[in-house]
């Protein structure tokens, strides 16, 4: 997609540094971040430098890749301990989408045979992720009709991914074919990805939208403001309950009661069929500090980071939730609408 008139990815592989966009500076700020080693690439998915599922799972297999550029002068023997304990470290970055594993585990098996390999396998990784969030985008496109207003929580748009992204891309499609639509994006608190990532996106895509607080969704549904919702999916198990972003469990119940249709994008390759039901399904604990402070611009225009709850009260982190399948009304993926 293009930012200020020039195209960028998500997260690229040049020689053997990893480039990424530096998410947490948006939308205050664009900046490339480069991670020399694979480590720095493990550090930048924890930090969350890169979130979403499709690019994260991009930048492990590319971390899997560094690795092995890195070991390249060991012994054979050394070689397989270093990307034994590389994908042991990459895999405990975050525990809950899919693509982390997915991509980890392909670019370690061609990484036994050879770097190049791994390399090649990385770079197809994020290739297929791409043309993934196309197809989305193309299929979740014949759901829309004109002037829909559609609702979406999270980020889920093409900063998630490599390009495209899975619950924007139809957006994206639909805007491009000029259908009037409009989208609500809750604020997703408690790092804001809705009013950071996903307004920024659609503002550099000249799609109408609104912020709003997250627990607005609700009310709108029941003004008759909210024709469709899609969300993205970290991980979807066999039996089709799917792990997303805090917060989408309560806006696929509101949907169900309001008879308004919920809507999962993402490519098969968040799909998992080794996890039998969403109760298999790790949900990632973060910081207290993400609740009890937030980040943004002060007066001098710089970031700053202040408590906005009350002083010694704790607080409780769990980044996703799960949406039993019944709630769910079609997946969107590269192969087609689901239901
Ligand atoms: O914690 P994040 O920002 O990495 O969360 C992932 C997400 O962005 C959402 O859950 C999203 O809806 C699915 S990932 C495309």
């Amino acid at each position: 997609m293009k930012v200020k008139n020039q195209n960028y990815q998500t997260v690229w592989m040049q020689a053997s540094s990893v480039f990424m966009i530096e998410q947490n500076l948006l939308p205050f700020e664009f900046k490339i971040f480069e991670s020399i080693n694979y480590l720095q690439t493990c550090q930048a998915i924890k930090t969350m430098i890169v979130r979403g599922a499709g690019a994260i799972g991009a930048t492990a297999g590319f971390a899997m890749a560094q690795a092995s550029i890195e070991a390249s002068n060991l012994s054979k023997e050394k070689y397989i301990l270093f990307l034994n304990k590389a994908l042991k470290n990459i895999e405990a970055t975050r525990p809950t989408a899919q693509n982390l594993f997915m991509a980890t585990s392909r670019v370690y098996k061609k990484a036994l045979i050879s770097r190049e390999l791994a390399i090649l396998e990385a770079q197809k990784i994020a290739d297929e992720d791409a043309m993934a969030c196309k197809k989305i985008g193309e299929f979740g496109n014949k759901l829309i009709k004109p002037n829909y207003k559609i609702a979406t929580h999270c980020n889920a748009g093409w900063l998630a991914f490599i390009d495209y992204g899975s619950a924007l891309s139809p957006v994206y499609e639909a805007n491009k074919q000029g259908k009037n639509i409009f989208v609500w994006v809750d604020e997703t608190r408690p790092r804001s990805q809705g009013a950071r990532l996903t307004a920024w996106e659609l503002k550099n895509e000249n799609v109408a939208h609104k912020i709003i607080a997250d627990n607005a969704t609700a009310h709108l549904m029941s003004q008759g403001q909210i024709d469709m919702i899609i969300t993205g999916a970290d991980r979807i198990a066999a039996n089709g309950d799917t792990a997303n972003k805090i917060g989408t469990l309560e806006k696929a119940i509101a949907a169900k009661y309001y008879g308004i249709p919920f809507y999962v994008a993402a490519p098969t390759s968040t799909f998992d069929k080794n996890t039998a039901t969403g109760k298999d399904i790790k949900i990632e604990e973060r910081s207290q500090d993400e609740v009890l402070y937030q980040t943004g611009l002060n007066k001098n225009n710089k970031l700053e980071k202040i408590l906005v709850a009350s002083p010694n009260s704790e607080a409780f982190n769990p980044a996703f939730d799960v949406t039993p399948v019944e709630l769910i009304t079609g997946f969107i993926t590269e192969e087609g609408i689901s239901r």
